[in-house]
């Protein structure tokens, strides 16, 4: 009888326990994905929509914290959208995956027209399908300090973990490299993420470091997300898709060197067989905005109209900058030139908060990023700033910044 009793209450102890371990881990599973998601509101303001909501309605504001381009003086892609809206079409449904035609001229553009493409809402949309599709709870995806966070936290909700591999060094060029990517993956890791140039630092891939990713891609089946957001602002370019067409994954957006952020278009080219697998991924099942298509359709047909334009002035702001930060002790360019529309300005050594400079900043209508935007280890270091703006609005922030850096020290 009291053996019997015993054995009830173990019983009963086990059962309790097991319905309290699994409420725990349902409720640590619910706080890990909605704890990532959460984004921090900027000090002085209720929320970073708000604060978004005030950057973006001030029309005096200069646009240097979102690595956006401002420098589209022509009416070749508003010109072909307001003849979209004025047609009326928009009251039918594009067809799902774009255009054909669009599709045609982004392959061309990228000299990938044997690959397979889907037409998105940026960016944003093809980074998180094609992480969701690929990656697996017990994978780990490999990225690095500092980056495009948002891609982390995509990859988190999916992997296992995020190896984010410190690259603010010397050592390694300010990006990471073949030799760190060997270092760092093991028999789990799924897909290495390669941002080229690199947001926020602009350093980019030679060619044989891209050659080098493609082999490593292909002994160990995994698969390489390039994602060339920036790559029209770079010196050279070199596509990993050429290399490793079946374990690469190229990301493609409208918002930088096309001047179209707002209108929230992009794309994602791979192999049919993976598209496959993305496009049912999709949430934007009933297609991509068509208005923003005729744009993006006019903006790749004008390319080469506007490009040179809009890359030497880049190029050229991108200078003014360093001749203004080479005249202040203490402060420097982190990775010089930078491939891309943006740079970050290292401000350790002046004891200043990057946090501090950006509100400064901002208060004199200059919208940068302070360093944590893009990187958890290294954010108190530096300043992000992007510069396809036009001169006149460089020039503010030219006299601005050292004022600023005089003023906080
Ligand atoms: C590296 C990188 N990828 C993607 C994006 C987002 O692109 P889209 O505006 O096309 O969604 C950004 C935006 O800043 C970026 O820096």
């Amino acid at each position: 009888m009291y053996i019997h009793y015993n054995y009830q209450v173990i019983n009963l102890l086990l059962i309790t326990n097991l319905i309290f371990f699994f409420i725990i881990v349902v409720l640590m599973a619910k706080l890990k994905k909605t704890n990532k998601a959460k984004k921090v509101a900027p000090e002085g303001y209720e929320s970073p929509n708000d604060f978004f909501n005030s950057v973006f309605s001030d029309k005096k504001m200069i646009w240097m914290g979102q690595n956006t381009n401002h420098l589209h003086s022509d009416d070749f892609i508003s010109n072909a959208m307001i003849k979209c809206v004025e047609s009326k079409e928009y009251c039918k449904y594009p067809p799902p995956e774009g255009f054909p035609h669009l599709q045609n001229l982004i392959l061309k553009d990228l000299g990938l027209e044997d690959m397979d493409i889907l037409i998105t809402a940026g960016g944003t949309e093809s980074l998180y399908v094609c992480i969701s599709e690929i990656v697996e709870p017990h994978h780990n995806v490999i990225t690095c300090d500092p980056g495009y966070l948002i891609i982390d936290e995509f990859a988190s909700r999916f992997s296992n973990e995020i190896r984010s591999i410190p690259i603010y060094n010397e050592e390694c060029g300010y990006k990471l490299t073949p030799k760190l990517l060997k270092k760092h993956m093991d028999d789990n890791t799924r897909l290495v993420i390669l941002i080229d140039p690199l947001n926020p630092l602009g350093t980019a891939y030679t060619k044989e470091e891209i050659e080098e990713f493609a082999l490593i891609a292909e002994e160990n089946d995994l698969y390489i997300l390039h994602d060339i957001t920036y790559k029209d602002f770079a010196r050279n370019h070199f596509s990993i898709a050429k290399y490793a067409p079946n374990h690469s994954i190229t990301i493609f957006s409208f918002s930088k060197i096309f001047g179209m952020a707002g209108l929230r278009i992009g794309a994602v080219i791979t192999t049919s067989e993976l598209i496959d697998c993305v496009r049912s991924a999709l949430i934007n099942d009933l297609g991509t905005n068509l208005i923003a298509q005729a744009g993006a359709i006019a903006a790749l047909e004008s390319k080469p109209k506007w490009i040179d334009r809009i890359v030497n002035t880049t190029r050229s702001n991108q200078r003014l900058i360093k001749e203004m930060v080479d005249k202040i002790p203490d402060i420097s360019i982190v990775a010089y030139p930078s491939d891309g529309n943006m740079l970050a300005i290292d401000i350790e050594k002046t004891g200043i908060n990057p946090v501090d400079l950006e509100s400064y900043l901002l208060e004199k209508k200059i919208f940068t990023r302070r360093g944590k935007y893009t990187s958890k280890r290294f954010g108190d270091k530096y300043l992000r700033v992007s510069f396809s703006v036009p001169e006149n609005q460089l020039k503010v922030f030219i006299d601005e910044f050292p004022k600023a850096i005089e003023e906080l020290r």
